[in-house]
């Protein structure tokens, strides 16, 4: 047989179709984390890619970008809407964030979401080569690992989950447990951001598939856990994600775009503090809390409005799921409101983009920002705070950051802050502001430490090298 030696398999291409008005298409890059990490890992490998292109009901002939092999998993507008909208946003995506939002539960949704796997896991199939390595990717494609391999058992299958795994509590709401816990032991490795949420799937493998399991404790990139499935070891593991940190780094010393973040903070009026935001537009990324945080501070006269901008870039997100829609007007009531109150004619307080901007002009807002607020309810890493740090070798900012961002447990020298706790965030915000130029120098440079040396590249290759040597880390198995 042909085929690929490595694919990777997720719900998103690395770019989407865009049609344009006057009927033509043309790719553009897709958003969120997964496709930030994964793109430059497989750049130039020769492997392939298994996805959807992004729009409902087409489905292009396999292309080639940048030496990867793009193969499209087309959609039906119902599909969308059941399996990506409906289950894999309205149901997985909130239960795995501490049900920040309610999930709902939906038959004909679960029906949709375990008809779209096995379409990807055919699809899969079809392009890996005998033998082949295939790494599949996040919440959308849980169920791929156990139906590829009834298809394919000569393949290695790694998986990876991008967001939180939740605790037991929460995901035993989930009316197809049992099915999704089966689906991932189909894995040679399941990899998880932290060993807490990889510890929490030891129990779920025991506690519902009735499997035994190691007891020792999983360490980060190391201890790895042990669930015995039949004649088969499945290996289950903490592997924190990242960045390209050194081609960032590199970007953001370069002359034009220093030049473009002084032109940036000359277009926001020259002010002593510029803090920036950069998230999907999504009700996980405490976007509503650092704009409340910031408009107490305004009231009680702790940050002048004359010395103060607040850049916030919004990506629209899943824009036709009910609790984003009610999402975007809350926060754009927000800003509206600090602006209302706070701002003078062409001097607002709070600047707000809702689209995507370019990569290099984004490199420019790290550049300008003084002050990064990254303030989600939850979140399975966050990279945007990997960038701010790697864009800052002048060790010139500082970071706010949420206790409940996966990055948290790496960048302990951040502002740390509590989201639900607004005093929290409000001090956070204001010793990043205020203290002194040597600490937040110190405080930086540990920080740019820390993402410099735990790069992308890193992440990919000990993921990769625990599935392809197979080692087992754990200790003596435990029954249910
Ligand atoms: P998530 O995967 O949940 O979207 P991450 O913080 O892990 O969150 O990754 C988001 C990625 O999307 C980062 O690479 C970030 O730079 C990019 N991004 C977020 N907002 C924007 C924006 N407004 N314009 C361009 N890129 C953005
Ligand atoms: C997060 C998820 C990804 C997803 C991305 C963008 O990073 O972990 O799986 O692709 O958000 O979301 P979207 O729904 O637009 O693909």
């Amino acid at each position: 047989m042909t085929g690929s030696d490595f694919v990777v398999v997720a719900n998103r291409l690395p770019v989407d179709l865009e049609t344009l008005p006057d009927g033509s298409t043309r790719w553009k890059r897709s958003p969120g984390g997964l496709v930030t990490a994964l793109e430059p890992i497989l750049r130039g490998t020769q492997g392939a890619w298994v996805g959807w292109p992004g729009v409902p009901d087409v489905e292009p002939e396999p292309l080639i970008e940048d030496g990867v092999e793009l193969h499209s998993v087309p959609l039906s507008a119902k599909e969308v809407s059941d399996y990506y909208e409906g289950f894999s946003n309205a149901t997985l995506w909130p239960l795995y964030h501490d049900v920040i939002v309610k999930p709902e539960y939906d038959r004909k949704w679960w029906s949709a979401y375990v008809e779209v796997n096995r379409r990807f896991a055919e699809a899969t199939a079809k392009v890996a080569a005998d033998g082949a390595t295939v790494w599949i990717q996040d919440y959308q494609l849980q169920l791929v690992p156990k139906m590829l391999r009834m298809l394919r058992p000569d393949l290695t299958i790694g998986f990876f989950l991008h967001i939180p795994f939740p605790p037991v509590e929460l995901f035993m709401q989930m009316p197809w447990r049992t099915e999704i816990v089966e689906g991932l032991l189909g894995a040679d490795l399941i990899g998880f951001h932290l060993p807490g949420g990889a510890q929490n799937f030891l129990y779920l493998a025991r506690r519902l598939a009735g499997q035994s399991t190691s007891r020792g404790s999983i360490g980060v990139r190391s201890k790895l856990g042990v669930v015995q499935v039949g004649f088969r070891t499945v290996r289950v593991g903490a592997f924190p994600i990242s960045i390209d940190s050194g081609q960032l780094d590199e970007a953001s010393k370069s002359k034009s775009i220093r030049d473009r973040a002084k032109q940036i903070r000359k277009d926001l009026g020259s002010p002593k503090h510029i803090m920036l935001g950069v998230d999907r537009l999504d009700y996980t990324k405490g976007i509503d809390v650092r704009l409340n945080a910031l408009r107490e501070l305004l009231d009680e006269g702790r940050v002048d409005p004359e010395e103060t901008a607040l850049v916030q870039l919004a990506t629209p997100s899943r824009e036709r799921v009910d609790s984003y829609v009610k999402m975007r007007g809350d926060i754009e009531q927000q800003v509206g409101r600090i602006n209302g109150e706070y701002a003078r004619v062409g001097h607002p307080v709070v600047h707000y983009l809702h689209r995507p901007v370019p990569r290099d002009e984004l490199i420019a807002f790290f550049v300008a920002a003084d002050v990064m607020l990254v303030t989600p309810l939850r979140d399975g890493m966050n990279l945007v705070a990997k960038e701010y740090i790697a864009c800052h070798s002048d060790l010139d900012g500082a970071l706010v950051l949420s206790e409940f961002t996966g990055a948290a447990a790496e960048l302990r020298q951040a502002y740390l802050c509590n989201p639900h706790d607004l005093d929290s965030v409000k001090d956070a915000m204001m010793s990043a502001i205020d203290q002194d130029r040597e600490t937040r120098r110190r405080l930086m440079r540990a920080l740019r430490r820390q993402v410099l040396t735990h790069d992308v590249d890193r992440w990919a290759k000990s993921f990769l090298s625990a599935l392809g040597n197979g080692e087992v880390g754990g200790s003596a198995l435990m029954s249910n």
